[in-house]
């Protein structure tokens, strides 16, 4: 018989060899690794063998395996955070696997129930106890990765699969503060396409992305606005939303819906839900300094638009979502040869725009259990 996923199956074998643990401020993002990684094996005939957390170590895998050919590689982005009892607090990793596991079927990997996995990563979680930051701004990041391993060049099912799970102490992502970025649009690239696969978080996305981003640094930009014809997408590698005040609308943020070419992000969840419920007369939270008279829209805008708000000064913020970073706020996007000058106020002391300063708070009071959110 096929054997399934089981979290009561994982054996634990204790590195014998500890790293030192760095300073807090020397984190760079996604560059120091915990003792130990999650691995689980899959294949066609027994399905998952038991799974094991040992030692934080090289991958042995065949070098016709076809991660290596022809990408069937993804991943999950999740982060724990140290609250004042000094407990693990896992964000929101339902929405995470939920996401791992529409990709595993569009990649054709192995399925998976949600809750095993979740188990590991708390057990791996203990294991790495002594690795958890504690500062102020830092966090353990969660990378769970699958990859097709079959040694095969030809092009077909994987039938065999490592899924692993590594571990990344980090610090606030900008860690000279935050401060609002610039965007180019991409007129000569597109991340995602309708039916395409935008909207499952694949390393071949990432990948394809690099050189695109490399030209817009090299024009003055920090990243690319990511445009589907005139229709944004995403920033970055985050997903985006618009703010517009008008007299006649009052404030009104937008991010485009999910579809084929959105990413379902789980900070854009988050913030859709933390607008919401402040734009919500009968919902207890409140996010400081924004107006209550807000609305908070699922729907497509073009960077026509965007550019005409700024002309006629109706345009308020941009700002990117995403798990790393959590919020970033963008001051300026390069655009058919010239710049939209989008308004940052308030973005000199915190980095932020106003409605992403207290995005950014709220999430992190939340992240952190100083404050309990119930949708
Ligand atoms: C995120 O968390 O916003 C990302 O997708 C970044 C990750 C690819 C490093």
């Amino acid at each position: 018989s096929v054997e399934p996923l089981t979290a009561s199956k994982l054996r634990v074998e204790p590195s014998s060899s500890p790293k030192a643990i760095p300073d807090a401020s020397a984190l760079v993002f996604g560059q120091t690794f915990t003792d130990h990684m999650l691995t689980c094996k899959w294949n066609i005939e027994r399905g998952w063998d038991a799974p094991v957390i040992s030692e934080y170590k090289n991958l042995e895998i065949s070098p016709a395996a076809t991660v290596l050919h022809y990408a069937p590689t993804l991943f999950e982005g999740l982060k724990a955070y140290k609250d004042k009892q000094g407990r693990t607090r896992l964000f929101r990793p339902d929405l995470n696997m939920a996401r791992m596991l529409r990709g595993a079927q569009r990649m054709a990997f192995p399925t998976f129930e949600p809750e095993e996995l979740i188990e590991m990563i708390k057990e791996l979680l203990r294991v790495d106890e002594r690795w958890m930051p504690t500062e102020p701004g830092t966090s353990m990041y969660i990378r769970p990765t699958m990859i097709g391993t079959r040694a095969s060049l030809g092009v077909g099912p994987s039938t065999e699969v490592l899924l692993f799970v590594i571990m990344s102490p980090v610090a606030k992502y900008y860690s000279s503060g935050a401060k609002p970025v610039s965007l180019l649009c991409s007129s000569s690239h597109v991340r995602a396409w309708p039916k395409g696969t935008g909207d499952c978080k694949f390393g071949l996305n990432y990948a394809a992305a690099v050189a695109p981003q490399m030209e817009a640094a090299q024009k003055g930009y920090q990243q690319v606005l990511w445009l589907l014809e005139d229709e944004l997408t995403e920033v970055g590698m985050m997903n985006c939303f618009v703010g517009r005040n008008t007299p006649e609308t009052g404030l009104e943020i937008v991010t485009p819906p999910l579809s084929d070419i959105i990413l379902p992000g789980v900070t854009r969840n988050s913030v859709l839900a933390l607008l919401r419920a402040h734009a919500n007369p009968s919902h207890p939270f409140t996010l400081e300094g924004v107006p209550s008279q807000l609305t908070m829209s699922e729907k497509r805008i073009f960077m026509s638009e965007v550019a005409s708000y700024a002309e006629d000064g109706s345009l308020s913020e941009v700002f990117g979502s995403g798990t790393a970073a959590i919020i970033t706020s963008v001051e300026r996007i390069g655009y058919k040869g010239g710049d939209v000058r989008v308004p940052v106020e308030g973005a000199a002391a915190s980095g932020f725009g106003p409605v992403a300063g207290a995005l950014y708070e709220a999430l992190q009071a939340i992240q952190y259990g100083d404050v309990a959110f119930e949708n």
